[in-house]
């Protein structure tokens, strides 16, 4: 019988340049997509998924990400007092019960691949979920419960993948297919960041994982790779070395980059026309914006 994957990482302890100056004291994960921060829509899909256990890499500057899953007693009283109970369902999502929710820190910004080591003696001997927030992914069964399933089939490592062009290969992990079967991919290597033209394929790794115990083991022996850090690819690689299975999951959906300014602003767009309450009028707005050249209004 295989282990039910009950534990997602969920690594934020990276600098978050690309959104400098806010970065500096925003974390990146805190940023909103509507009314609803990055962060959040991460837990929600972990739940869906079956996760019980969430296990955050942090790091200084963090403490805004902590307070955020905090129960706020006053606000609370407050809405109640005023009769806002739409707003407190809307709060309940954020509450995590007491002990399912973990903080490590990462001390230094040393890559991914580091920052998941970090959550070793919390994982055990387990398989495990990772999942990087600023991948948002818009989709009617959310992605990591599509992968769950799929994982129950195969067992192994499992990567979310999608095809990338060419001339954005060369920012990711990128997958060498040995065969296909339906959405899941055999991967006979995988490498990090490849230059443009020497890709084994176009099949990138976005920010969604299930991995055994094992990848954290080989973790252990990971020198700096790619941009001198510690690569979680080259863990996933050194699996598929080993002779263990590791697939990609072509998964459904949509996926925004929000860890950069253009895949964030996408994402704003796209949900905010989706928003029930926003939707149409914003619809008109972008539609007379477009029409007029606006600036602001
Ligand atoms: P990114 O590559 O997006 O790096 O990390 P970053 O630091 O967040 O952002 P930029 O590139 O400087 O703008 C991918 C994920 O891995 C985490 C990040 O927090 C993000 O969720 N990470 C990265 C760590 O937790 N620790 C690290 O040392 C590096």
């Amino acid at each position: 019988m295989r282990k039910k994957v009950t534990k997602a990482v969920f690594p934020v302890a990276g600098l978050g340049t690309r959104f400098l100056p806010a970065t500096k004291s925003v974390p990146k994960e805190i940023m909103t997509l509507v009314d609803r921060p990055l962060i959040q829509y991460a837990i929600d899909e972990a739940r869906a998924a079956g996760i019980e256990d969430f296990i955050f890499i942090t790091a200084r500057g963090k403490t805004a990400l902590a307070d955020y899953f905090d129960r706020s007693s006053e606000l609370e009283s407050a809405l109640k007092a005023s009769g806002k109970d739409h707003l407190l369902e809307v709060l309940k999502t954020t509450n995590m019960e007491s002990g399912t929710i973990a903080y490590m820190r990462q001390h230094k910004a040393l890559g991914l691949g580091h920052a998941v080591w970090c959550a070793r003696r919390l994982i055990g001997n387990e398989p495990f979920a990772v999942m990087l927030p600023d991948d948002i992914i818009a989709s009617e069964k959310p992605c990591l419960q599509q992968m769950v399933e799929a994982y129950e089939e195969t067992g192994g490592s499992m990567i979310a993948a999608m095809e990338v062009p060419d001339d954005k290969v060369s920012s990711y992990g990128i997958l060498d297919v040995e065969s296909e079967n339906g959405p899941v991919v055999k991967a006979k290597g995988m490498v990090e960041k490849p230059a443009k033209g020497t890709q084994p394929s176009n099949l990138a790794a976005i920010g969604r994982y299930i991995l055994t115990p094992k990848v954290l083991k080989n973790l252990d022996k990971v020198k700096k790779g790619a941009g001198g850090e510690i690569q979680l690819t080259d863990a996933i690689a050194m699996e598929i070395e080993k002779g263990r299975d590791v697939f990609g999951y072509k998964f459904e959906g949509r996926r925004y980059d929000c860890g950069s300014k253009a895949g964030y602003l996408q994402a704003t767009v796209a949900f905010a026309l989706q928003n029930e309450e926003l939707g149409g009028e914003f619809r008109e707005y972008l539609q007379s914006v477009v029409a007029n050249d606006w600036v602001a209004q």
